[in-house]
């Protein structure tokens, strides 16, 4: 058939027998195949619409896409393949107003894990990767990310028109570099304590989600304080999160405890997106995160080896240089950025929107 022209259901067809391979389906079965056009002597570009910008590796699709038409039409022209992402999510905010399509909430059950290190490199690389990204600091008691993004001034408050024309107010989040940054430490000075008790945390937490003009966001990281579930039960009753991220580094006891906080994001009906192996390679070696989360049937979204930059670009307030082109974190953290944002496509695709609890 070597003179006869392709058709464009043919190609489509076709087009059925390339998996996606980050989630293992195919790009017909997931909606991916945004355009076909067909051009002269069997040539054509395709469009395809990624879950995320943060996918990886978009060449090695491209490859799959190319390989998978060269066998089965041996008269095929060059093929262009183009991308274009669109997140979507639960987008289950809109009871108390929140327009994100992800909530994600990254947390351990032991403290000086580098939660707030993890959480501030997710939010910051899935912003660099092109999504609209919100970072709270939920963290009331020990509020870091203003100090890691190097950001401190005092939010404002704005007003605006509410649906039936009235005005209400709300607190806009600070802009760090593109990033919308709202953290408890925006309002307090650093040395005063926060003296935030039960109930109060609740409305705390949820004046931060409801009240700040996040405005529309494809993903929310959460950062949450170390041990206790009270504020993963809060946000799993405010809204339905698109899961947790749990962070431990790769001592025997970190990895208790990760279990821990695996149970206490399952008990409150928080799934849980995976677990980062953070601190990787210190002298406590490196590998057991991955092992652990085989063991509990859950992800391992990645490993970010022990690296004194991280510590020294986060004490500066300048995180986000850890990023930078020709940093050795880059790809790990990275890596970190894309899995989350992989699992959670993923997990859109295999379980409706999870209920949010009822209030107690
Ligand atoms: N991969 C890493 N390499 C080197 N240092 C790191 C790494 N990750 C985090 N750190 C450092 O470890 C310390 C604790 O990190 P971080 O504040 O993020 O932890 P945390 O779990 O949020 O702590 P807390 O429980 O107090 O909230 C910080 O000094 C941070 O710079
Ligand atoms: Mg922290």
């Amino acid at each position: 058939m070597s003179n006869t022209t392709i058709t464009e259901a043919q190609f489509r067809d076709a087009l059925r027998q390339v998996n996606d391979p980050e989630i293992g389906r195919s790009l017909v079965d997931l909606d991916m195949v945004e355009n076909v056009v067909l051009g002269a002597n069997n040539s054509a570009t395709v469009t395809i619409e990624l879950p995320t910008p943060a996918y990886p590796r978009r060449e090695r699709l491209a490859e799959s896409i190319r390989a998978v038409l060269a066998g089965k039409f041996e008269n095929i022209g060059p093929v262009e393949v183009q991308f274009h992402a669109k997140v979507k999510g639960k987008e289950t905010g809109g009871a108390i107003g929140l327009r994100a399509k992800n909530v994600i909430a990254v947390g351990s059950g032991k403290g000086g894990v580098g939660k707030s290190t993890v959480a501030t490199s997710i939010a910051v690389g899935l912003q660099l990767a092109g999504a609209k990204v919100g970072l709270m600091d939920a963290d009331i008691y020990g509020p870091s990310v203003p100090h890691l993004l190097g950001v401190n001034q005092r939010p404002e408050i704005v007003e605006q028109k509410g649906p039936d024309g009235q005005t209400i107010r709300r607190i806009q989040p600070i802009d760090a570099n593109g990033l919308k940054v709202m953290s408890i430490g925006f309002l307090v000075a650093p040395d005063e304590p926060v003296i935030v008790r039960g109930p109060i945390l609740h409305g705390t937490i949820r004046q931060f989600l409801a009240e700040t003009a996040w405005g529309d966001l494809d993903y929310l990281i959460i950062d949450l304080p170390p041990g206790t579930g009270d504020i993963a039960l809060t946000l799993s009753q405010l809204l339905g999160l698109a899961g947790a991220v749990v962070v431990c580094t790769p001592q025997q006891l970190a990895l208790l405890d990760a279990v821990k906080a695996i149970n206490m994001f399952r008990k409150v009906k928080i799934p849980v997106l995976g677990i980062v192996e953070n601190m990787s390679g210190d002298v406590f070696g490196r590998g057991g995160a991955r092992q652990k989360a085989a063991e509990m049937g859950v992800p391992f979204l990645g490993e970010i080896p022990i690296d004194a930059q991280i510590r020294v670009n986060g004490d500066a307030g300048q995180i986000a240089a850890s990023f930078d082109a020709g940093s050795t974190s880059r790809g790990p953290l990275m890596n970190v950025c894309e899995q989350t944002a992989i699992q959670i496509a993923k997990s859109l695709l295999e379980t409706p929107s999870m209920p949010t609890l009822e209030i107690l």
